[in-house]
């Protein structure tokens, strides 16, 4: 959904899809004989989806629009059938990447907005589990995620970029179990929750920062993990907590060095930064993928183990 019109927000068929077997919004429509026109109203609430599909195939020089106050009923539907839809070997891999990233995003904002609401917690919990159940389970879905990786910063598209990344590397250099996987991707989704604590004008600042707020920045971590503290297992916390460490003992907060950097935590870092690096910020543009890694390993020796490194641009160049 990119464009917008007075209010209305623009949706394709494969976003209608997604949402269950009854329309949960009432659908408008734009001839694109009529371009400028406002939308006028095309299908009802609660109309059978079959019935609902037929008729937008039916059109097929037409735009399809929602009502900007629909939205959340419409995010509520396509995550309440999002499990059912990446089941269903009906729909191919690229929609339901399509799906499972927009669902992300929406869940990924609401916790980032408000990370101490149980509920917003238990959607980023239902969101993980079925980011693993789909990347595990499919042929080409980590590739298509990728694909679909924002290069537009906020925290919340950099956190699903970060998991995207992180569980594609981790499945390609270890057999983890599906249980600590699924540990490890709800740290990457949730590793920067403590930025949440940190003011917007110092997140968002465009010039250089002053150490003092360098020094709050540096915060995120620790506040992560005293805010998820009891709500998340270990090895989540481990993410949230160590994901800024370094192999040479220069990161933070804790300064650890390579002995006591966990493989989590390795992974995460070489995410996070290849994922600032290729993505716009407030104080800097979107490098490619191939100028990201030459920094990332001329300019940063000694951040990463070189062995993950290694497999991570390998990863990236066969996916
Ligand atoms: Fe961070
Ligand atoms: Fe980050």
């Amino acid at each position: 959904m990119a464009a917008e019109l007075k209010g209305f927000v623009l949706i394709n068929r494969d976003e209608v899809a997604a949402c269950g077997r009854q329309l949960g919004f009432d659908l408008y429509t734009v001839s694109l004989d009529d371009v400028g026109a406002d939308p006028h109203p095309f299908c009802r609430k609660g109309q059978a989806m079959d019935s609902v599909l037929a008729a937008m195939d039916e059109r097929l020089l037409a735009k399809f629009y929602i009502r900007r106050q629909a939205l959340q009923s419409y995010y509520a539907d396509m995550e309440a059938s999002l499990s059912g839809l990446l089941e269903d070997p009906q729909v191919s891999v690229g929609q339901k990447s399509q799906v499972l990233h927009r669902c992300a995003n929406n869940v990924l904002k609401d916790v980032y907005d408000d990370p101490r609401s149980g509920e917003n917690l238990a959607r980023t919990k239902d969101i993980t589990e079925n980011i693993i159940k789909f990347t595990m389970g499919s042929e080409g879905s980590v590739p298509g995620l990728l694909r679909l990786s924002s290069h537009d910063y906020y925290t919340f598209t950099h956190c699903v970029n970060v998991s995207v990344f992180g569980v594609g590397l981790m499945e390609r250099i270890d057999s983890l179990s599906r249980d600590d996987l699924y540990d490890f991707a709800l740290g990457c989704i949730l590793h920067d929750v403590g930025k949440t604590e940190v003011a917007d004008a110092i997140l968002n600042k465009p010039g250089r920062l002053t150490d003092e707020e360098f020094e709050v920045i540096k915060s995120h971590p620790m506040e992560g993990y005293a805010l998820m503290e009891d709500k998340l297992p270990p090895i989540a916390l481990d993410v949230i907590l160590h994901h800024h460490e370094k192999f040479d003992g220069s990161g933070y907060p804790h300064g650890l060095d390579e002995k006591n950097i966990s493989d989590y935590s390795r992974v995460a870092a070489i995410a996070d930064v290849y994922d600032a690096l290729t993505t716009n910020r407030p104080y800097a543009d979107a490098r490619d993928p191939f100028k990201a890694l030459t920094l990332m390993k001329q300019k940063m020796v000694g951040h990463f183990e070189q062995q993950k490194f290694m497999s991570f641009v390998e990863f990236l160049s066969t996916s």
